[in-house]
């Protein structure tokens, strides 16, 4: 593996990805307007989704942000590097018109995770970077998933390892005076609130300010269902008598014996290993030819927030 390889492909404009601690990235040089046209059209992403710039350190946000107001400062010098962007006010052309999808705000994140750090300090510019999975399915945690998903389209991966959050970064819009979050992620709002020293809307509708937050999302190919403890079993025999093949994801506390026939995917041992495997079960789920996946959600609490709005997007059939 190696950076200055991977710094050589991102300034010829070619794709490279690489891994974050939420996820990993399918980057592009954020400044070459061609480089993000062939980055949307591997991800067959809409051209008006923007994209979230990466930087190396939190001292380059003043090269591309105007009017960062003092509680999204605090928020960039306590949480950075880590898995919070902030949604900030574009200054300038430092990065192209496509990473924004025409909008006035970019999104910005310092990622924690070594390689990602020293790729983003080498390279010395922002590298636009969507989650390395093609547009609308499972996010990438692992550079075999990432090649799962592409092929030629993409110059290399660096491999980092499994990621050590797994789900996507919380994302906080700074574009206002008033602080909302568009995204649930690691970073909770209970945390940011402490920061900030104020309530935090949550916008999670998906429509109005995240474009790409869609409800229907990070799907794997088979119907995710989410039940509870109390209801699962009864699901489940009324699918196995319907001939369907059924996988469980329940954490290690649900007791429920499931008979030979039912995949029952490794339980998650906490809610950070929740996250931390979420992407992997539901491609595992994908690998056994699952028609119904039947999930047992974590508590609503710290990350178990993150994981339920993933699975409950997965759950959301596309229309
Ligand atoms: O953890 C993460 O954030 C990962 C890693 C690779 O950093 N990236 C990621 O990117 O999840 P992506 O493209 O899958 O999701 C980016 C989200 C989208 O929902 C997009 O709408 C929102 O960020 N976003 C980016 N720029 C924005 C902007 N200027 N205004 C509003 N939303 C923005
Ligand atoms: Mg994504």
């Amino acid at each position: 593996m190696s950076i200055a390889e991977a710094v050589a492909h991102l300034e010829r404009g070619a794709l490279v990805a690489f891994p974050t601690e939420t996820v990993y990235g399918l980057g592009a040089d954020a400044s070459n307007p061609t480089a993000i046209a062939a980055l949307y059209a591997a991800k067959g992403r809409p051209a008006d989704h923007p994209v979230i710039v990466h930087l190396g350190s939190i001292q380059q946000l003043a090269n591309l942000a105007i009017d960062v107001p003092p509680w999204a400062m605090r928020l960039a010098t306590q949480c950075w590097p880590g898995p919070m962007t902030l949604v900030v006010r574009r200054h300038g052309d430092v990065v192209c018109d496509a990473v924004t999808g025409g909008r006035q705000t970019v999104g910005v994140r310092v990622p924690n995770h070594p390689v990602a750090l020293e790729l983003l300090k080498k390279f010395g510019r922002g590298i636009a970077a969507p989650s390395a999975n093609r547009f609308g399915k499972v996010s990438p945690t692992t550079a075999a998933h990432v090649l799962a998903d592409f092929d030629d389209e993409i110059a290399m991966v660096l491999d980092g390892g499994p990621c050590t959050v797994g789900v996507e970064s919380t994302i906080v819009d700074a574009s206002t005076d008033e602080p909302r979050m568009l995204r649930v992620g690691a970073l909770t709002k209970e945390r940011i609130e402490a920061i900030i020293g104020c309530p935090v809307a949550l916008l999670n509708d998906g429509q109005i300010a995240a474009p790409g937050a869609l409800a229907a999302h990070y799907s794997p190919k088979c119907r995710v269902e989410l039940v509870t403890s109390d209801t699962i079993e009864a699901r489940m025999r009324a699918l196995m008598n319907s001939g369907t093949r059924v996988a469980v994801l329940v954490p290690a506390s649900v007791s429920t014996e499931f008979p030979s026939q039912i995949t029952r995917l490794r339980s998650p041992a906490s809610d950070d290993d929740y996250a931390r495997t979420l992407y992997t079960r539901l491609r595992q789920a994908d690998d056994e030819e699952t028609q119904v996946l039947l999930v047992v959600p974590p508590e609503p609490v710290g990350i178990g927030a993150a994981v339920l709005d993933r699975l409950q997007r997965a759950a959301t059939v596309s229309p």
